[in-house]
C-alpha cells in the first residue's frame, strides 16, 4: 500500500496550490471537489482536476481526487470527470454504508475493464466522519476496494454536536474505533486535520499525539503541515534501534526457554514483540 503519512488537500479548482503540491514531496495529494470547493466552483474543479492530472508529472506523491458524498447529487459527475484520467485512488467522504463504497466501486471497475487498466488499480479512501459512519464501520470496512480509512474530525463533531478543543476528548471514541475497524480489515487510518495551520506546535504535538494512537498518517491543508506530520508518522531512529532489540532479545530469551524475560528493567513477552515488529514494519515502508 502507498505511505499516505501526509494527505494534502487544495480545492480542485486551485490550479496554483496543485502545481505547488506537486513540488511539496507529499505523500499524498487529494484535489477536492467536496467543502475545500465552493458550490460555484465544483465543475471548474472537475476541469482543473482532470487537467491536473494530464499534465501534471506527480512524481512519487499518490494523486487522489475527492469528489462529493455519495447522495449529494454532484457524486456521479464528479467521478465521471475525473476516472478517465487514472487518478491513483478515489476519495469518498462522509461514507456512512458499505453500499456507498459499492457505488463508487462498480463504476471504477466499469473504467478500469473499459480503459484496459487492472482491475483494482485506482483504489477508494473513504472519510468516515459521522454517528452513522462510525457505527457502521464494521460492514463499511469490510469492502475489498478499500485502502484506508481518513477520520474527519470537524465534521464529526458536527455531526454530534460536540464542542472541538485543542486535546480532542470529544473525539477520541471515534478515532480509535477508526483505528481498530482500519486493523481488524488491514486498512490505514489517517487522522484529523489540525485546521490552525500556522501553529506548528499544536499541529506536532496532535500528530505526535495520533502516531501513538495508532493513525498511520494525517490529513493536512498547508505545505507548513507536510513536514512535521511526515516526521511524527515515521518511527525514530530510537524507535527502531529499540524494537530491533526487542526482536533480537526475543529469540534469545525463547531458546532460554523463557517467554517473558527483562530488558533495560522492563519486562518484554509475546505483545511487546508484535509491537517491536509493527515499529518495524512502518519503518520498512519509509525505507529506514
Ligand atoms: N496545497 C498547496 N499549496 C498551498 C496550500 C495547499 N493546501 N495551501 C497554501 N498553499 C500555497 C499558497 O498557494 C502559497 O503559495 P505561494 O507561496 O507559491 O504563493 C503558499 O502555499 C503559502 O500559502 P499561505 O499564504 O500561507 O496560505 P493561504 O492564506 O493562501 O491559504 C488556506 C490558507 C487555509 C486557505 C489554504 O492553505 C487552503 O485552502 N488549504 C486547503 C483547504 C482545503 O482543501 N480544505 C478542504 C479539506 S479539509
Ligand atoms: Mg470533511
Amino acid at each position: 500500500m502507498h505511505s499516505r503519512r501526509a494527505l494534502l488537500y487544495m480545492p480542485g479548482d486551485n490550479w496554483k496550490m496543485i502545481t505547488k503540491s506537486i513540488t511539496l514531496g507529499v505523500d499524498s495529494i487529494c484535489m477536492d471537489m467536496e467543502d475545500g470547493t465552493a458550490i460555484n466552483k465544483k465543475a471548474e474543479a472537475r476541469e482543473t482536476i482532470a487537467k491536473a492530472l494530464q499534465e501534471l508529472d506527480f512524481g512519487a506523491s499518490e494523486k487522489l481526487a475527492r469528489i462529493n458524498s455519495v447522495g449529494s447529487g454532484w457524486e456521479q459527475e464528479d467521478i465521471e470527470a475525473v476516472l478517465p484520467f487514472h487518478p491513483d485512488g478515489i476519495v469518498i467522504p462522509k461514507v456512512e454504508s458499505f453500499e456507498q463504497v459499492e457505488w463508487a466501486s462498480r463504476i471504477i471497475e466499469t473504467a478500469e475493464l473499459k480503459h484496459g487498466w487492472p482491475v483494482n488499480s485506482v483504489r477508494v479512501l473513504i472519510g468516515v466522519e459521522t454517528a452513522k459512519g462510525i457505527l457502521n464501520l464494521k460492514e463499511i470496512a469490510a469492502h475489498p476496494r478499500l485502502d484506508a480509512i481518513i477520520f474527519g474530525g470537524e465534521d464529526f463533531a458536527a455531526s454530534i454536536g460536540a464542542t472541538r478543543t485543542k486535546d480532542a476528548v470529544e473525539l477520541l471514541y471515534a478515532r480509535q474505533a477508526v483505528i481498530v475497524a482500519c486493523t481488524a480489515f488491514d486498512l490505514q487510518p489517517i487522522d484529523i486535520v489540525t485546521i490552525d495551520y500556522k501553529d506548528i506546535e499544536a499541529l506536532r504535538v496532535e500528530s505526535e499525539f495520533g502516531a501513538r494512537l495508532g493513525f498511520v498518517g494525517k490529513q493536512i491543508i498547508h505545505p507548513a503541515q507536510v513536514e512535521p506530520v511526515q516526521k511524527a508518522f515515521t518511527p525514530s531512529d530510537e524507535a527502531i534501534a529499540y524494537a530491533k532489540r526487542i526482536v533480537e532479545t526475543f529469540e534469545a530469551s525463547q531458546k532460554e526457554g523463557k517467554g517473558a524475560y527483562s530488558l533495560d528493567g522492563k519486562m518484554i513477552d509475546m505483545p511487546l514483540l508484535k509491537n517491536a515488529k509493527k515499529v518495524l514494519e512502518r519503518g520498512l515502508d519509509r525505507g529506514l
